[in-house]
């Protein structure tokens, strides 16, 4: 089976946690796009609407005619569903290998469960194989870099990729995030960090792996 497979088993997987005639945030990636083939395929009509944390999820939603609206029309959401880059067990991630993080973060802190959905190559015991993204204000590139190396990270500009607020990412190499609490605050607080891509003070709630033997659910 191809990660690939394993992804779409996962999304398939989360329609069970959407309630008929809620609105839903929806992430960004892969995983999440066998996601919206899968509401416009079984649920379309049934989602009153969603919002979205990145153009590129919203132009799909659109051309499948799923209605997309903006957060600040939506209140608190029922469900947020979005893959990961990595999970541990206690579903503390790492995400914005897409370069979405900010707005999935946003869009996850405004939901009241977040359902992540990933191949079950995506839990790992230790955060930090996969290179953290920090989404940075251009003009910081260098500052947060020497912040960054301080940490005993590598940072490595992610070139030519400008994400969907205007602003850089920074992937960070060689890190072994022991403490994924204390790290996300750390480098938030770095001035020109926009956000770093852990999600570990909003984890997820349930965590969805697709694999050979079908969709194992993992909670914290
Ligand atoms: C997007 O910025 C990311 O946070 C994605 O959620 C993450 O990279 C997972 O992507 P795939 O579903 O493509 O593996």
């Amino acid at each position: 089976m191809t990660a690939d497979e394993k992804k779409k088993l996962a999304a398939y997987a989360a329609l069970e946690y959407v309630e008929a005639g809620s609105v839903i945030g929806v992430g960004t990636g892969s995983t999440v796009n066998h996601f919206i083939d899968a509401i416009a395929e079984k649920m379309k009509g049934s989602v009153e609407a969603a919002v979205s944390s990145s153009e590129a999820s919203s132009k799909r939603m659109k051309q499948h005619g799923i209605p997309v609206i903006d957060l600040n029309s939506a209140g608190e959401l029922s469900i947020y569903v979005d893959g990961a880059d990595e999970s541990n067990h206690h579903l503390h991630l790492i995400k914005g290998g897409g370069g979405a993080l900010t707005r999935e973060k946003i869009v996850a802190a405004a939901s009241k469960t977040f359902v992540c959905i990933a191949d079950d190559t995506k839990l790992v015991d230790v955060l930090g194989e996969f290179p953290l993204p920090v989404e940075v204000i251009p003009m910081a590139r260098s500052l947060v870099t020497r912040e960054l190396v301080k940490l005993g990270g590598q940072p490595v500009w992610r070139e030519n990729f400008v994400t969907d607020n205007g602003n850089i990412i920074l992937d960070v190499h060689n890190l072994q995030i022991m403490d994924p609490l204390k790290l996300e605050t750390q480098i938030n607080q770095m001035a020109g960090v926009v956000t770093v891509g852990i999600f570990a003070h909003r984890p997820a709630d349930i965590l969805l792996l697709g694999g050979e033997d079908g969709v194992k659910a993992v909670k914290a």
